[in-house]
């Protein structure tokens, strides 16, 4: 009798102490900033992806959506914050998002981590602690094992790589990190772009080929899989979360 109540006293006293000792550490919540660029009918996109990503974009942290447009908002209910941006045309509209990025900085200074996706995306899963780092960014679905396609024509352009150097090609839709580093990032593309644009160039894939640059000189301390930038109507062999949608460009261009 006694010896089946010491029993019991001693496996309650061990649970408690296992208890105590392994209680689970609050997950940190940081405060993250996601980046979208959506002048003239990319408006359009703003509704379902922020509701995608209010769903699937990093549960358990403090998003804020800053949307770069000279639209109207839609009436969302959640942390979004209109940037006025006016039209600048194709390839500017995309090429110079790193600029829009950089002018905006004075509305990063509480946010621990800045990502930035296309307009026309959606997030269909979870996109997790897995892409919270330094310097985030995702490898082309068109480019695996394969050489991506680099400013690799002009010498001149700041965005021109050698046929020595790049091994990973990746994706204009979806990148990020740290603040401070993305804004080095954003500071660095932007000005390569203007001394680009002095001697008239453009580079082939826009701002897509001078952050292919930027991440030879800087390598992505996370480099996600093209789960992060999967085309909606394509095969591959990875799982979805999130899609680049199809869309009419040069409609949407318009
Ligand atoms: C597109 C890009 C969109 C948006 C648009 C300009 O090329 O995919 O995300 O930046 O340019 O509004
Ligand atoms: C295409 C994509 C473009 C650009 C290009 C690079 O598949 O639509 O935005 O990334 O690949 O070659
Ligand atoms: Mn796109």
């Amino acid at each position: 009798m006694f010896l089946k109540n010491i029993k019991k006293i001693f496996f309650f006293f061990l649970l408690s102490t296992l208890c105590f000792t392994h209680t689970i550490p609050k997950p940190t919540r940081h405060k993250v900033g996601l980046l979208i660029v959506a002048t003239g009918r990319y408006i359009e996109f703003v509704e379902p992806l922020v509701k995608s990503a209010e769903k699937h974009f990093l549960p358990g942290h403090d998003v804020t959506y800053f949307v770069f447009t000279n639209r109207e908002l839609p009436n969302l209910e959640c942390n979004i914050v209109k940037i006025e941006q006016k039209r600048l045309g194709w390839p500017y509209d995309t090429m110079m998002r790193y600029e829009m990025y950089y002018n905006a900085k004075d509305h990063f200074e509480d946010i621990d981590y800045l990502y930035a996706c296309d307009a026309d995306m959606l997030f269909v899963d979870t996109v997790g602690n897995e892409i919270l780092g330094d310097r985030v960014a995702t490898k082309h679905p068109g480019f695996i094992g394969k050489r991506g396609t680099y400013e690799t024509k002009r010498k001149t352009s700041m965005a021109y790589v050698n046929s020595n150097e790049g091994k990973y090609y990746f994706a204009g839709g979806f990148n990020g990190g740290k603040t401070v580093q993305f804004l080095n990032l954003c500071k660095t593309v932007t000005e390569n772009i203007y001394k680009d644009l002095e001697k008239k160039i453009i580079a082939i894939w826009h701002d897509e080929s001078h952050i292919n640059r930027y991440y030879i000189d800087n390598p992505p301390t996370i480099m996600l899989t093209p789960s992060y930038c999967y085309p909606e109507q394509w095969k591959l062999p990875y799982h979805k979360r999130l899609l680049a949608l199809d869309k009419n460009h040069q409609a949407m261009r318009k």
